[in-house]
């Protein structure tokens, strides 16, 4: 029995890799890929995940929800590590689908399709998850799970010192997401920078004989590039790829009910994960996050769900 997914991204080349992961995962249905602004616009997001989907043209093609703009414009976007295409500018070709259907209504669509049986992998700013759910309160209490890559319980933001970049691209959005009743696991920087890819990692992911190992000799060595020269890092965090594998395999990361709200006001804050941590909480837990992780055998997951992406392209 294969487990109903839908991945909500704004492509980002580590999104690209758990889209790569996601479709070839016979564990796996994708029943649909949802775009959001975030690393790109909401347009280039939505061109993206076309783009991807026809350099890997997976046997099932999952429907597509396109991006639209947030409430208050995006305040970031992160070209400098991604591209200005998000996918390491190489302006990858794609067929434009001629049925365009709002991201918000496919989540509605496919989680009423199949109530509780719908795990959502959030990869990206908390727009449309948010937007799904005013359409559709009850949608929360229908959600099989939702795992979100985002947010910080102790380490710095990625963004601002106090906020990592799903979340601070969209606090309203995430705010709404937290205080929901949904079922929820976070996987916050604290544990994706935990799971770091060395050089090494190039050496190990699929040759370019296979659709799959083309389009990751295309983007990854960009990234490699750019963590370099903006960010210092030699080597790279797959953020949204480690937030697949919490979905796939939980039983490599240690995970605790925490009580987790969003900062919307802060002038230094805004977009900050505050968790109440104190001896006796006040908050109400209401998400499980994700503290550790086996990196090894995260990084081991990352590389079989490649291997098998290549045996299928
Ligand atoms: O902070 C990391 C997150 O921001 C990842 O999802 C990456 O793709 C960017 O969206
Ligand atoms: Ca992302």
């Amino acid at each position: 029995m294969t487990r109903k997914v839908i991945i909500d991204c704004d492509p980002g080349i580590d999104d690209a890799v758990a889209l790569c992961m996601a479709l070839f995962d016979p564990r796996l249905e994708v029943v649909a890929i949802t775009a959001v602004g975030g690393n790109v616009s909401p347009d280039q997001a939505t061109r993206n995940v076309q783009a991807i989907l026809d350099q890997l043209d997976p046997p099932r093609r999952p429907r597509i929800g396109c991006a639209s703009e947030p409430a208050n414009s995006l305040p970031v976007d992160a070209k400098h590590i991604f591209g200005n295409d998000g996918l390491g500018n190489n302006d990858f070709p794609f067929v434009e689908h001629h049925q365009r259907h709002a991201a918000e209504k496919v989540i509605y669509d496919e989680v009423h399709a199949a109530p509780n049986q719908v795990t959502i992998v959030a990869c990206g700013p908390l727009t449309n998850i948010a937007r799904a759910l005013l359409r559709d309160p009850e949608l929360a209490a229908i959600i099989g799970q939702l795992v979100i890559m985002g947010g910080t319980v102790s380490a710095p933001g990625n963004v601002t010192p106090a906020a990592e970049f799903n979340i601070y691209s969209d606090p309203e959005s995430a705010r709404i997401v937290f205080r929901s009743a949904m079922t929820k696991t976070l996987v916050p920087l604290d544990v994706t920078t935990q799971v770091a890819q060395t050089y090494d990692f190039l050496d190990q992911i699929p040759d370019e004989t296979s659709r799959a190992g083309r389009f990751l000799a295309k983007t990854l060595p960009y990234l490699y590039r750019t963590h370099r020269q903006h960010l210092g890092e030699e080597g790279i965090h797959l953020h949204d790829a480690v937030a697949l594998v919490a979905a796939t395999d939980r039983d490599l990361f240690e995970l605790r009910q925490m009580a987790c709200d969003v900062e919307v006001a802060g002038e230094l804050t805004r977009g900050a994960t505050v968790f109440d941590r104190r001896r006796l909480p006040q908050w109400r837990p209401n998400t499980e996050v994700a503290i550790s992780a086996d990196s090894t055998a995260v990084t081991d997951c990352i590389l079989r769900g490649l291997a098998e992406a290549a045996r299928a392209t």
